[in-house]
C-alpha cells in the first residue's frame, strides 16, 4: 500500500464531501488502487466552526502554511471557492512541487496559464474534473480519450441552477422571478444569484473545455455572454409550439480561423438530445471527427457527485509517474466576435398593411431569409405578437435588423439564438 498525505484548503460543501467520501469510502480506493489516502490538514477560517464535528481537531488549521508548506503533504486540493486567495494558495503548491486538485472553475479559468506553467516548471500535476460537470468526466474524456480527435464542437448545459429555472419555467407557465424566488427558498439558487443566472459560471467553465478542445486558450473575456433574465415564459411558450426548447447554452466552435466562444440562452429542435436535459443535470454534447457526437450526462453539482470527481483526480494524481499537460498551440487561435446562427425574433407589430414586408424585407436586405413565421393575438388596427425564424444568419447581420425594426409600427421584444 502507498500512502498519500493530502491537504484540504477549505471545508464547505465540497470539502466536507470530499472529508466524507474519504473516510466512507477510503478502504474500497484503497483496495481497488493500492493508494491509502490520508487526509492530515484541512484549512479553516475558524475552528470553532468546525469543531466538535466529523474531523477531529488536530486535522483543523487556520494557518495556510500548515499545508502549503508541509513537506510530508503531497496533494493539495482546493475548494475555497472565488479567485483569491485560492489561486495565490494553488500557485504556491504548485511552486512547492505539490499536485493539485481543485474545483474551483473561476479560479482556475482566470489563472489557468500560469498554474500550468508552474505545474510544468516543477514537475507537479494540476487536476481539475471537477471544475466543469461536477461528476461528469468531461475533462478526461478532452483530454485523454477523446484526443484522437479534431473537436468541432462543443455545447453544454453546464450551469444546473439555470436549467433548473428554465425547466421550471417551460413545465409551469410560469415567469422567471417567480421560479427564481423559489429556488433561492428552495436552496437551488444562491441568494445572490448573479453568476448563475448571468451565465458567468458557464462562461467560466467554457473557458476551461474550450481551451482543452481547441488546443487554444479561450479567455474568459473573449466569451460572448448573455443570461437568462430576460427570457419569458411568453418566448418559452412560442418556442414550444414552433417545436424548440429552451437551454442556456455554454457553446464553441472551432471554425478553423477563430474559434466560436458564446453562452447564451438557445432553442433546441425538441428532438435535440440536450433539450431532455430537464432539472438541475448537467450534459455536455460533443462533435469530433473521428467519434462522431457523443453526449456526457449526469449530475454537475453537489458535494457528493463533485467528491466523486475529485477523489478520481487525487488517485491520478498519486498514481501518475508523470502528470499529464494538455497540448495548446503556440499560436492562440483569436476568438471571433461574429457567428452564423438561426435566431428566433419574438415583436410586437402594429396589425396593418405593409408591416410584415417591411419586416421580411429588413431582414432580405441583410440577406437573410425567414424560415417560419408565427403571429398571434391579431386585432385589427392593434398590435400583434410576430414570431420570425431565421434560417442560418450572421449575428452582426441580425443585430442590425433588430435594430432597424425598433420603430413605431414595431418593437423587438426578444431575440433568442436557435442551435442544434
Ligand atoms: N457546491 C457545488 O456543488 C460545487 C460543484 C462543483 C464545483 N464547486 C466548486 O467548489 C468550490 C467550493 O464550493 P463549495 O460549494 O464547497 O463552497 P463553500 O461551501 O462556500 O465552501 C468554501 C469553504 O471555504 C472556506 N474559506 C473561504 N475562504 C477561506 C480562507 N481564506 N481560508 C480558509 N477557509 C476559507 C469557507 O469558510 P466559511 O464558510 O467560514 O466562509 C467555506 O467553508 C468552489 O470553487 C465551487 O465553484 C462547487
Amino acid at each position: 500500500m502507498k500512502e498519500v498525505v493530502l491537504g484540504l484548503l477549505g471545508l464547505g460543501n465540497i470539502g466536507g464531501g470530499v472529508w466524507d467520501l474519504v473516510q466512507f469510502f477510503g478502504k474500497d480506493v484503497e483496495k481497488r488502487t493500492g493508494l491509502t489516502l490520508q487526509i492530515k490538514k484541512a484549512l479553516v477560517l475558524d475552528k470553532k466552526v468546525h469543531g466538535g464535528k466529523d474531523v477531529p481537531d488536530e486535522v483543523l488549521t487556520t494557518e495556510r502554511n500548515d499545508i502549503l508548506e508541509d513537506p510530508e503533504i503531497q496533494i493539495v486540493c482546493e475548494f475555497l471557492g472565488g479567485e483569491q486567495p485560492a489561486a495565490s494558495m494553488m500557485l504556491r503548491a504548485l511552486e512547492n512541487g505539490k499536485s493539485v486538485v481543485t474545483a474551483n472553475k473561476m479560479a482556475l479559468s482566470l489563472h489557468f496559464d500560469e498554474l500550468r506553467a508552474m505545474a510544468k516548471k516543477t514537475g507537479a500535476g494540476l487536476y481539475y474534473e471537477a471544475s466543469v460537470g461536477g461528476a461528469i468526466p468531461v475533462i478526461n474524456a478532452l483530454t485523454s480519450p477523446l484526443i484522437a480527435n479534431h473537436i468541432e464542437q462543443i455545447m453544454g448545459i453546464v450551469n444546473g441552477t439555470t436549467n433548473y429555472i428554465l425547466t421550471r419555467m417551460a413545465a409551469e407557465g410560469a415567469d422567471y422571478e417567480t421560479i427564481l424566488k423559489d429556488a433561492q427558498r428552495l436552496g437551488l439558487a444562491e441568494p445572490n444569484p448573479a453568476a448563475d443566472v448571468e451565465g458567468m459560471d458557464a462562461a467560466y467553465k467554457l473557458s476551461i473545455m474550450g481551451s482543452l478542445a481547441f488546443h487554444s486558450r479561450v479567455h474568459v473575456e473573449d466569451i460572448y455572454r448573455e443570461g437568462i433574465t430576460k427570457v419569458t415564459a411568453e418566448d418559452i411558450a412560442f418556442g414550444r409550439e414552433m417545436g424548440y426548447v429552451l437551454k442556456l447554452l455554454a457553446i464553441g466552435k472551432d471554425n478553423g480561423d477563430s474559434i466560436e466562444a458564446r453562452v447564451h440562452p438557445a432553442f433546441l429542435p425538441a428532438d435535440h438530445p440536450l433539450a431532455r436535459v430537464d432539472g438541475s443535470l448537467n450534459a455536455i454534447y460533443l462533435y469530433g471527427h473521428s467519434f462522431k457526437d457523443m453526449m456526457l450526462e449526469g449530475r454537475g453539482a453537489g458535494d457528493a457527485p463533485t467528491a466523486s470527481a475529485i477523489v478520481g483526480d487525487i488517485v491520478q494524481a498519486a498514481q501518475n509517474a508523470v502528470h499529464p499537460m494538455p497540448y495548446l498551440r503556440p499560436e492562440t487561435v483569436p476568438v471571433a466576435d461574429d457567428w452564423q446562427s438561426k435566431y428566433f425574433i419574438r415583436m410586437q407589430a402594429k396589425d396593418a398593411p405593409g408591416v410584415l414586408a417591411e419586416v421580411t424585407g429588413l431582414l432580405a436586405g441583410e440577406g437573410i431569409s425567414v424560415s417560419a413565421m408565427m403571429q398571434k393575438h391579431a386585432v385589427p388596427g392593434e398590435k400583434a405578437t410576430l414570431i420570425v425564424i431565421t434560417h442560418s444568419a450572421p449575428e452582426k447581420a441580425v443585430q442590425r435588423v433588430v435594430k432597424a425594426l425598433n420603430s413605431d409600427i414595431c418593437q423587438v421584444d426578444n431575440v433568442i439564438r436557435v442551435e442544434g
